[in-house]
């Protein structure tokens, strides 16, 4: 009866409902493409709209740094409560069982070590490596005010072209020289400069006074990154504090893995970064955990 498959085909178009158009959770990150969001996507929780990233990377230029020493022992059963991996593609080959269907950032810049001047990087792996690997992101460091500042900018903007012609992401690490004043006017230059020139999002420290001003003043979004290690209570409220001022998360290393319980840890900071858990309360769980030999 063609009058009746009439009626239930218009049904099934749902001609009288409108396709919704969808914007995307990300600061920034609406005019990106489908690829380069959708592995956003896979860093970022869209409900929380936040990340915690475990920064496992550092052997890149320091060696096998404290907590690191045994990668496959020590980090592995931490690893699953991240939402992401940031690390180097030798740990990720050698030690990352490739049936983990976490999302990975890759550390691209290297070629100096803890002997010599930091900020003498070069981009350190293929692009092609990277969509091998199948990673979610890219991170460079960025040395603003660095003895080779413009070779490490020019080293993320590489990458930007790379990765925006396969759509991976790139994550602008703003490093601080030693003798560097760390500052909300410095992090500010420097997190505008990476946006600026086309960093997807931005690995950046914290400040007491006036982080808010480095967040807003940022185009795309902000990660907190640790720093070395601190009394638990005090990283946790420095990350609760961080994202309360507009961070989209925290990427911590020593923070979690030099930790006395790096996983009852890593779930406070979880609780602080989705569940926006007060530092005190999310200490608390902390102890528990710690406790309970979780
Ligand atoms: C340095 O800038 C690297 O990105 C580090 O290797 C690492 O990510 C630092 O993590 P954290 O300071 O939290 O130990």
């Amino acid at each position: 009866m063609p009058d009746v498959d009439g009626m239930k085909e218009a049904k099934m178009f749902h001609c009288d409902t409108p396709q919704e158009n969808q914007g995307f959770f990300l600061k920034g990150s609406s005019s990106l493409d489908w690829g380069m969001k959708n592995r956003l996507a896979r860093i970022f929780n869209p409900k929380s709209g936040r990340t915690v990233m475990l920064a496992i990377d550092h052997g890149y230029f320091q060696g096998p740094t404290t907590g690191l020493e045994r990668v496959d022992i020590n980090i592995l059963p931490i690893a699953p409560y991240a939402d992401t991996l940031m690390l180097t593609r030798g740990i990720l080959r050698s030690i990352i069982p490739p049936s983990t269907s976490q999302s990975i950032v890759l550390r691209v810049s290297g070629g100096t070590s803890i002997l010599k001047e930091l900020s003498n990087e070069e981009i350190a792996v293929d692009i092609e490596d990277s969509i091998r690997l199948n990673v979610c992101a890219m991170a460079v460091q960025v040395f603003i005010g660095g003895e080779y500042e413009r070779q490490s900018i020019i080293n993320m903007t590489k990458m930007v072209d790379l990765g925006n012609r396969y759509g991976i992401p790139t994550l602008a690490v703003t490093a601080v020289g030693k003798d560097m004043a760390r500052d909300a006017k410095y992090f500010r230059l420097a997190c505008r400069i990476c946006a600026e020139l086309g960093a997807h999002y931005i690995k950046t420290y914290y400040v007491e006074k006036d982080f808010e001003t480095v967040t807003a003043s940022c185009p795309v979004p902000i990660v907190m990154a640790g720093g070395k290690k601190i009394p638990e209570l005090d990283a946790l409220t420095m990350a609760y504090n961080a994202v309360q001022g507009g961070a989209a998360g925290v990427d911590m290393g020593r923070n979690i893995f030099q930790s006395d319980a790096p996983i009852a840890m890593i779930k406070a900071v979880r609780a602080v970064v989705h569940d926006e858990e007060n530092p005190k309360r999310a200490f608390e769980l902390y102890n528990s955990l710690k406790k309970s030999k979780v």
